[in-house]
């Protein structure tokens, strides 16, 4: 189908909740089925770990209609020094439209909203994301300049890459870390609409 010419489809991104949990499973194969089709590791999460994200407003879908389009989510690291933005995937039916961009900026601006000392880091091996990055103002560093929270290197047992990154005693792999350092980017603003949504749901849910 030929997306310049086709009708771009009415989505919804928005900052996920309890209610959205039903569209976990889907969510959790399209991640399946795009990394099994990139040939590339994934890191495996789990129904409930997913479920609380949501339940937590750390989580951002896309819906067309009621049908699941797209998500991410994030994470706090190392006492909520470092946030990640994490998982982002869009259903093959919904890719081209800018439809990442779109989740990208709203968990962007939650993790920026939410913990705005935090330095915030991704660790991709995807050519979409890592532009998406560079245009938010993340650079690609060495992963020594991510956390040492162990919790987060577990995140990478469930992929198929890790016992490279075990060999190269965590200084190393597939992927490439990159960060984004708040203190470079101070009283630079996240996009104004996204900005106020997030600020609203976040109110109303007693978040902040
Ligand atoms: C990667 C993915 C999220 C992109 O979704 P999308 O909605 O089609 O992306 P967008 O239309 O918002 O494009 C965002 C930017 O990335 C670029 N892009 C999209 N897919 C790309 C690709 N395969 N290679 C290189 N750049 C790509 C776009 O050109 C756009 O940049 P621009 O605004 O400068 O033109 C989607 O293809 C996907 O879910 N893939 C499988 C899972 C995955 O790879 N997730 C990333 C985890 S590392």
């Amino acid at each position: 189908m030929d997306k310049n010419t086709e009708e771009i489809p009415h989505i919804e991104v928005l900052v996920a909740d309890a209610s959205h949990e039903k569209y976990v499973d889907t969510i959790l194969d399209t991640i399946r089925e795009a990394a099994k089709k990139r040939g590339t590791g994934i890191a495996e999460r789990t129904h409930e770990y997913v479920a609380t994200k949501m339940k937590e407003s750390k989580a951002v879908i896309a819906l067309h209609g009621d049908v699941f389009a797209g998500f991410s989510y994030i994470e706090t690291w190392g006492n909520k020094e470092y946030v990640t933005t994490s998982g982002l995937i869009v259903h093959p039916d919904y890719q081209g439209y800018g439809l990442a961009k779109r989740i990208k900026d709203y968990t962007f601006t939650l993790a920026r909203v939410r913990w705005p000392e935090a330095k915030i880091f991704s660790l991709t091996s995807g050519d979409a994301v890592m532009k998406m990055n560079t245009q938010l103002g993340y650079y690609p560093v060495s992963f020594q300049q991510l956390t040492d929270d162990e919790a987060f290197w577990r995140g990478c047992e469930g992929c198929t890459n890790f016992p490279i990154l075990q060999m190269k005693q965590r200084k190393f792999c597939i992927c490439t870390g990159m960060l984004y350092d708040p203190k470079k980017h101070k009283g630079e603003p996240t996009p104004i609409e996204v900005f106020q949504d997030v600020i609203k749901v976040l109110t109303k849910r007693g978040v902040m």
